[in-house]
């Protein structure tokens, strides 16, 4: 949907070509999402392929869970946080020894209020573009939820790096009328990052509701997307049961998109990145680099990037 995008003035193309030398290359040394704690039943076990590799998860207890990987019969760090159960990809069994901290969210009262997940058809990086585009939302998931008219606004926004990813500064919400559900002066703050996270705040001065979309590889040419909530105010509570009914044709949207995407690439089709509107996307792909080039090791790793502001038109 790129081609929607309005983009302002100045505006450079920083990548002629959408293909990647090392798609087949999985962010590994990183723990990802292997399922909603309920996704697995109490005392029973559950198969999962992640980044290729069969995996099987067996839950204990309420709190406790336990991974190995199918092949080997080899345990594998596995953690239950935030209501989710993480299973750490190493690209190298000795690195089970020193996994790091599961990625924390805070995510307001720890609990999964709502869940969906879709198998998107695409690499993890196809999967990351549609995370990353600021056309994504407005243009692939058009409705009048998101935008109340179909006028085009110039959006400012500031970025920081933050620890493994980059962070869009809070500020206000310009023309997405479902914000204003929780009441207030909302402010929206978006923090990526490695390998494939992307959470969203939306705050006032009493609530917060998170939303935190969560991509994990099966395999080249499949990823699972998990969207995500986590909130603390009753007025969500009382619509949850409806959101079922706008949660599945939304993520069939990124279905839809995905496969025509993948369509594309099969007539050689060169994608383009294109100036402040693509700019997260390079920052991911120079993120992936950096962790690769760092040993995937979280003490040496550097963050690549610097504090910018990005202008588009959505
Ligand atoms: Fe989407």
């Amino acid at each position: 949907m790129r081609g929607r995008v309005a983009v302002t003035d100045d505006v450079q193309v920083e990548h002629a070509s959408n293909d990647r030398a090392d798609k087949s290359v999985y962010i590994l040394d990183k723990w990802y999402v292997a399922a909603r704690l309920n996704e697995v039943s109490k005392h029973a076990e559950k198969a999962f392929k992640i980044c290729g590799r069969d995996l099987i998860l067996t839950r204990e207890t309420r709190d406790q869970c336990t991974a190995r990987d199918a092949a080997t019969n080899k345990p594998v760090p596995c953690e239950i946080s935030e209501d989710l159960i993480w299973t750490f990809i190493a690209s190298d069994e000795s690195r089970h020894a020193d996994p790091g901290p599961v990625p924390g969210f805070g995510g307001p009262k720890g609990k999964v209020r709502f869940m969906e997940k879709v198998i998107i058809p695409a690499h993890q990086d196809d999967a990351v573009y549609g995370l990353l585009d600021p056309a994504h939302t407005p243009f692939v998931h058009r409705s009048p939820l998101w935008r109340g008219n179909g006028i085009l606004k110039e959006k400012r926004k500031s970025f920081e790096p933050s620890q493994f990813g980059f962070t869009m500064m809070p500020h206000a919400p310009v023309n997405s009328d479902i914000y204003h559900l929780i009441g207030g002066a909302i402010s929206v703050r978006i923090a990526f990052r490695l390998p494939g996270l992307r959470a969203e705040y939306i705050q006032n001065s009493k609530h917060c509701v998170l939303g935190l979309t969560a991509l994990t590889p099966i395999d080249e040419t499949r990823t699972v997307l998990r969207q995500i909530f986590y909130w603390d105010t009753p007025i969500l509570g009382a619509i949850r049961p409806f959101a079922t009914l706008f949660a599945r044709p939304f993520l069939n949207q990124d279905v839809n998109i995905m496969a025509l995407r993948q369509k594309n690439l099969g007539y050689r089709g060169k994608g383009m990145l294109v100036g402040d509107s693509d700019k997260q996307f390079l920052w991911y792909l120079s993120l992936k680099k950096a962790w690769n080039a760092s040993g995937r090791c979280r003490k040496s790793f550097q963050n690549p990037l610097s504090p910018a502001t990005l202008r588009w038109k959505t």
